[in-house]
C-alpha cells in the first residue's frame, strides 16, 4: 500500500541501507538521500583513523549519515551524535534505522538547542536550505574543540549564494574540494580564538497589534512578517466557538491573531520545525501570556486526537528544495478529519495554486472569504 515508485537502496562503501523518506507515502517521488550524503560519507572515509570520539551530523535528511557512520562501526557509537530542527527528518531518521534492524544509542537525536557531544572526532554539516539554520549551527561550534575537522557539503544545483564567504566568516580559512556526485564540498576546522555569534533569532516586528516576535534561525518569513501571513490575519475571525488550531504555525502570528480575537478559548500551534514552534511558544508566552496555547511537534496534526472548531493553515509549498504541493495536501485531508461539526478549515494560498480544487476533494462545502490579486483565503467545511 505505501510502496515507494523510487528507488529505496542506498550504497556506499560504509554501509548498504534501505531508506525512505517520513511520512511514508504510496507513490513517493523523492528520494531519501542525495549525493551530498555520498560526498560527505566520502569525506569521512578519507580521515585519518577517528580521534577519540565520533561523528557530530548536522541536517541530515533521512539518516543516510547517521545510520551509515553508525553501522560502519568506524567510531564510539554511543557518542554518535544527529542533531537537525526537522521532527520529519527524526521521524525517517528512527523509522530507517528499525527498518535496517539498527538500534541507535539514546540520546544521538538532538534538538537545535540541545547540547552536542563536547569533542567530536569530525563535524559532518549537510548545507540546509535556509542560510540562517546554517549560521546558528557554525556559531555554535566554537564550543568545540579548536582544530576540529568540518566538512560541508551541498549539491551543485542548491548552492545558497555567497556560501563559502559565510563559512570563512564564521570558521576563518576553508578549502573548496573537488566535486563528486553532482555536491562539493568545503574543509574547514574549528578555529583557535573563537567563532562569531550568529544574528539569531531575530525580531519582527507587528506594530498593529503592538507585537515584537522572536523568530529563530531559518524559521520562516525571518526577516519581516510574510504579506500573505499579513493578509491571512485580517481575516482570522472573532465568535469561535471551540479549540483552534494554527497548523505550519511559523513563529506562531497566526494563531497568535486567534488566541486574541477569540479570548479564553485555547489554542494548539503545530509544525514539523522545532524552531519554528520554539518561536511560537516564546511569541505566546511574551505578547498573550495569558491565553491557554499547546505546542505540538510533528507531521502536521497527526498523533493528535483533539477536534478543532477552526484550522488555519498557510500552507508549505515545498519538500526541501522541490515546490511540492504534497504537504499541502496532507495537510488539508488531515484538517477534514480533525474538525467538529460544523467546524472550518481557514487557508490562504497563491491564487493559481488553485486550492479550492484540492479542498473539494475533502470538503462539501469551500468559499472564497478574502484574498487579493495574489492571494485567496478559502473557507472550507464539511
Ligand atoms: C508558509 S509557512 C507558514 C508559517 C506561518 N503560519 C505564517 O503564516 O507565517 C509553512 C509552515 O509549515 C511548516 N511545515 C512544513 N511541513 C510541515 C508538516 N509536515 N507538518 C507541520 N508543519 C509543517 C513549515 O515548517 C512552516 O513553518
Amino acid at each position: 500500500m505505501t510502496q515507494p515508485t523510487v528507488d529505496t537502496l542506498f550504497e556506499h562503501a560504509l554501509a548498504s541501507l534501505r531508506l525512505r523518506r517520513y511520512p511514508r507515502l504510496r507513490g513517493e517521488t523523492l528520494r531519501a538521500w542525495d549525493g551530498a550524503d555520498l560526498y560527505l560519507l566520502d569525506e569521512y572515509g578519507r580521515l585519518d583513523a577517528p580521534a577519540a570520539g565520533a561523528p557530530l551530523v548536522l541536517n541530515d535528511q533521512c539518516g543516510a549519515l547517521t545510520l551509515a557512520l553508525h553501522a560502519c562501526g568506524r567510531s564510539a557509537s554511543a557518542q554518535l551524535c544527529s542533531s537537525g530542527d526537522s521532527w520529519l527528518a527524526q521521524a525517517a531518521l528512527q523509522a530507517n534505522a528499525s527498518d535496517n534492524g539498527l538500534v541507535l544509542p539514546e540520546g544521538v537525536w538532538r534538538w537545535p538547542l540541545d547540547a552536542w557531544p563536547e569533542a567530536p572526532s569530525v563535524v559532518l554539516v549537510r548545507v540546509p536550505k535556509e542560510m540562517a539554520l546554517l549560521e546558528a549551527q557554525l556559531s555554535r561550534l566554537g564550543s568545540l574543540p579548536a582544530g576540529t575537522p568540518v566538512r560541508l557539503a551541498w549539491m551543485d544545483k542548491h548552492l545558497p549564494g555567497g556560501l563559502v564567504d559565510r563559512v570563512r566568516h564564521y570558521l576563518g580559512p576553508v578549502n573548496l574540494l573537488r566535486g563528486a556526485h553532482k555536491a562539493h564540498g568545503l574543509q574547514a576546522e574549528v578555529p583557535a580564538g573563537g567563532v562569531p555569534a550568529a544574528p539569531y533569532p531575530t525580531r519582527v516586528a507587528v506594530p498593529e497589534q503592538g507585537w515584537s516576535l522572536t523568530v529563530h534561525a531559518g524559521v520562516f518569513a525571518q526577516q519581516q512578517l510574510d504579506i500573505g501571513a499579513r493578509l491571512f490575519m485580517a481575516s482570522v475571525p472573532k465568535n469561535v466557538t471551540g479549540p483552534m488550531a494554527d497548523l505550519g504555525c511559523g513563529n506562531g502570528v497566526i494563531g497568535m491573531m486567534a488566541a486574541r480575537r477569540n479570548p479564553g478559548l485555547p489554542v494548539t500551534f503545530c509544525d514539523e520545525s522545532w524552531l519554528a514552534l520554539q518561536s511560537a511558544r516564546e511569541n505566546m508566552q511574551a505578547c498573550l501570556p495569558d491565553e491557554t496555547a499547546h505546542f505540538h511537534l510533528g507531521n502536521g496534526l497527526a498523533g493528535l486526537t483533539e477536534r478543532f472548531a477552526l484550522i488555519l493553515l498557510n500552507p508549505p509549498f515545498h519538500r526541501g528544495h522541490a515546490v511540492d504541493d504534497t504537504v499541502a495536501k496532507m495537510l488539508f485531508r488531515q484538517a477534514a478529519d480533525r474538525l467538529l461539526p460544523g467546524g472550518v478549515l481557514q487557508v490562504i494560498g497563491n491564487r493559481h495554486l488553485r486550492y479550492d480544487r484540492t479542498l473539494q476533494r475533502h470538503f462539501p462545502k469551500v468559499r472564497q472569504i478574502g484574498g487579493d490579486s495574489r492571494f485567496v483565503i478559502l473557507a472550507a467545511s464539511r
